[in-house]
């Protein structure tokens, strides 16, 4: 018989209408999560709830935009109200670095870091509020390689923005130990373009990319999606302030 790893469990996912937070929401849900697909992009977000639905998971969508700190509460508000707690939160929600081509745009910089970071501080804040209500939890950050590596044609507010929410992930984890709260972080390499990609979507970039990877070939959202499942189950119950690369092995050439 299947156990079910996310048996009981809410889940809220950041950014699960498409990529690697869609794949995810699809993961926790056939281990037995019921799922909450938190997005701006509405119609994708529905057309993920319905997937999971058809494959006879629970989920539900919540229109959030990450960037919002009333929308985080309204949201964060509303599971509570349905479902009655939350066990796990992915901030997995972001923009890519490359979609200006423009290195040196100061607005751009400011975009990445309240995206891709604030979004997370934001989420932690008031998802941790949440858990410590519901008798502990999982918060799974996503950041990423470019953290800890430059790549050409990425602008570098998305590595910064990225070593924020790494930073993020240490220092939550140390100040909600005590709630019974792990706080852990995703660091994912050559995966499919996001939505936003420009540069890194160019085949030529992609194809010089993937060529410094010792693995040579790009990684697919599933492998994501189950590393996240890893660190939001209690099979990693005493794994917490960490960040796992899934980058076949980008990072240690
Ligand atoms: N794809 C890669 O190569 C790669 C590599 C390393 C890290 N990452 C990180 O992984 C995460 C997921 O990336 P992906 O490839 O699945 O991207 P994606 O573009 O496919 O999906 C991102 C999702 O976030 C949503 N989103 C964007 N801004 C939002 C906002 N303000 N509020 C709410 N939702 C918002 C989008 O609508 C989209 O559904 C991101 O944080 C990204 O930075 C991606």
């Amino acid at each position: 018989m299947h156990i079910m790893r996310l048996q009981c469990k809410v889940a809220l996912i950041s950014g699960g209408a498409s990529g690697m937070g869609r794949a995810t929401a699809d993961t926790f849900a056939r281990e037995g999560a019921t799922v909450v697909v938190a997005d701006i992009n509405d119609s994708d977000g529905a057309s993920a709830v319905k997937e999971i639905h058809a494959a006879g998971g629970q989920a539900h969508y919540v229109h959030l935009d990450v960037t919002d700190e009333n929308a985080w509460t309204a949201a964060i508000d509303e599971v509570l109200d349905l479902f009655g707690r939350l066990d796990v939160l992915v901030n997995n929600a972001g923009i890519s670095g490359t979609f200006d081509p423009d290195l040196t745009s100061t607005g751009f910089f400011d975009q990445l870091m309240l995206v891709n970071a604030k979004s997370v501080f934001l989420g932690i804040k008031h998802g941790a509020a949440a858990m410590i209500r519901s008798g502990g939890g999982s918060i799974v950050n996503l950041s990423s390689i470019s953290a800890t590596i430059g790549q050409p044609g990425v602008h570098m507010g998305y590595g910064a923005s990225k070593a924020a929410v790494k930073s993020m992930t240490t220092t939550a984890s140390v100040h909600h130990a005590e709630h019974g709260i792990r706080v852990n972080a995703v660091a994912p390499g050559m995966l499919p373009p996001m939505r936003t990609s420009r540069g890194s979507a160019d085949p030529v970039w992609r194809a010089k990319q993937i060529d410094g990877v010792p693995m040579k070939r790009s990684g697919e959202v599933q492998e994501v999606a189950d590393v996240v499942l890893f660190l939001a189950s209690d099979e990693s119950s005493y794994v917490t302030g960490i960040e796992i690369l899934v980058d076949g092995g980008l990072t240690s050439v």
